[in-house]
């Protein structure tokens, strides 16, 4: 199978139309090195190369989602070095080349990059005693995968700030509290359960309606809401040339399920 080739992921199809990956490397609760990231960016591409594919899910395990960048690779790393190489850059390839919706399924530790890589999905689920936190301070770094930013846009300047000096972190309780985590579950089953389910509906919509939803809802990340509204508009009016909205409609007219065009 494709995940045979794999060594520090896992990735399956746990549902039709749903991928999965599953970060596995529980010796060192998933820590996030080169090759685990170039293992995750070659499954995702594939995903988003494979038709049939809907959505995709990003999890670790009942522990870990994942405890960070790997310290004991960036330890002896250099300013030149991490400068020449754009250390992290790639990290982030997942948010411009996956255009299908990514759900972080969030259980136990999700610190530093591993939290990173869960505000880079479209969405969070989480257990209720999932641990997320950006402790890069006590490293003596900074954040380095996006979360002074993307933390900051989810739960506002006075939280952030808070928890980025301070290195402390966060409950799956809080993240859902303060809009990090769309939902948050009891315990590791139930919070599979819900992903699974959650994914599989969303895979069973319409392809370009479902890319379209992604594609607007991240845009509000990075324009006002005048540019927002305009930008989400035209994408609206393009739909009307998709021969599922001809399908959507008219099925719900004639009071019968749709059954949407997949190439
Ligand atoms: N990198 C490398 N190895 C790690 C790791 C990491 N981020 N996190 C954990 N491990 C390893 C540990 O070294 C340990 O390995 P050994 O058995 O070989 O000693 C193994 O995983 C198990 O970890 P612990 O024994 O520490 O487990 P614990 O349950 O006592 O503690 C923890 C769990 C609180 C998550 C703790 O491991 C920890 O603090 N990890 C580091 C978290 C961190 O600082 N993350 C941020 C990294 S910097 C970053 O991510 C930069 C960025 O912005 C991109």
């Amino acid at each position: 199978s494709a995940s045979d080739s794999y060594e520090f992921i896992k990735v399956s199809e746990p549902r039709a139309r749903v991928g999965q990956v599953t970060l596995n490397r529980p010796k060192a609760l998933n820590a996030l090195s080169t090759p685990l990231i170039k293992e995750l960016n070659t499954a995702l591409r594939a995903f988003q190369g494979t038709p049939s594919i809907g959505a995709i899910i990003i999890t670790g395990s009942a522990r870990a989602f994942a405890a960070g960048a790997d310290i004991k690779e960036m330890a002896p790393l250099t300013f030149s070095r991490a400068y020449l190489d754009s250390f992290i850059e790639n990290w982030s390839e997942l948010t411009t080349s996956v255009k299908k919706p990514i759900i972080a399924a969030v259980s136990g530790h999700a610190l530093g990059g591993g939290c990173e890589l869960a505000l880079m999905c479209d969405l969070i689920y989480c257990t209720t005693s999932a641990n997320f936190g950006q402790p890069e301070i006590k490293l003596g770094i900074i954040p380095g995968a996006g979360g002074s930013q993307r933390l900051t846009k989810a739960i506002g300047k006075a939280k952030a700030m808070e928890l980025i000096l301070t290195g402390k972190s966060f409950s799956g309780e809080e993240a859902e509290k303060w809009g990090v985590a769309a939902r948050s579950y009891p315990d590791h089953e139930s919070l599979m359960k819900a992903t699974l389910d959650t994914a599989e509906t969303i895979a069973s919509y319409s392809r370009v309606a479902v890319q379209a939803c992604k594609e607007v809802v991240n845009k509000s990340q990075d324009l006002g809401v005048r540019d927002g509204v305009d930008y989400e508009r035209r994408v609206f009016h393009s739909l009307f040339g998709s021969i599922d909205q001809k399908i959507g409609m008219t099925a719900f007219v004639e009071k019968k399920k749709a059954e949407w065009f997949h190439e």
